[in-house]
């Protein structure tokens, strides 16, 4: 398979860390629970851990979204967060935001459970794509329409271990 670099090692972790210190500043170093979206997610979400120094209480959820008869996407839970977030700040993690459907879903999902504040942060965003009137609250990079894969992004499960972002041609 021929990957082509999207964006470089050193320039996702200059922005995460941009990006982790504005959280901090917003939460004004209050503890944040971080919900990270497996697996995708999971590259990004410690990269982000490490570079905020308020307290964080790390969380996993897994979702998965699957076509059936009908054209519409249906989301099932495959493993769900296991901290109470009620009156919490809560942030997801999200790798990369494409037609919305999943985060769409999963914020009202965590909405019910009220927390204190509740955003979005993603590592991409594919804007061209959306399908669901869904705004991250935090983004790091806007790409183009393009399959990328590494830093956590899978093509068939493989490449999420590469260190940088490159897309499939
Ligand atoms: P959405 O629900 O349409 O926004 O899709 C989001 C999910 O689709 C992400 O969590 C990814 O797992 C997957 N996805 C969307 N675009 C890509 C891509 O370019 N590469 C790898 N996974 C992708
Ligand atoms: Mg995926």
């Amino acid at each position: 398979m021929d990957i082509k670099e999207l964006i470089s090692e050193e320039k996702i972790k200059a922005r995460i860390k941009q990006i982790a210190e504005v959280i901090q500043k917003d939460f004004k170093n209050e503890e944040i629970i971080l919900i990270c979206v497996l697996k995708g997610a999971t590259f990004f979400a410690t990269e982000l851990a490490k570079n905020i120094s308020s307290p964080v209480i790390i969380d996993f959820i897994k979702v998965s979204s699957y076509k059936g008869s009908q054209s519409t996407g249906v989301i099932q839970f495959d493993l769900n967060i296991s901290e109470n977030i009620k009156d919490k700040n809560v942030i997801i993690v999200e790798d990369i935001i494409d037609t919305g459907r999943t985060l769409t879903y999963l914020k009202s999902y965590l909405e019910e459970r009220n927390p204190k504040n509740l955003k979005i942060c993603t590592l991409l965003d594919k804007k061209e794509r959306r399908e669901f009137d869904l705004e991250s609250d935090y983004v790091c990079f806007e790409i183009p329409d393009k399959f990328v894969v590494g830093y956590g992004l899978d093509y068939d499960e493989k490449y999420r271990n590469l260190p940088y972002i490159g897309y499939i041609e």
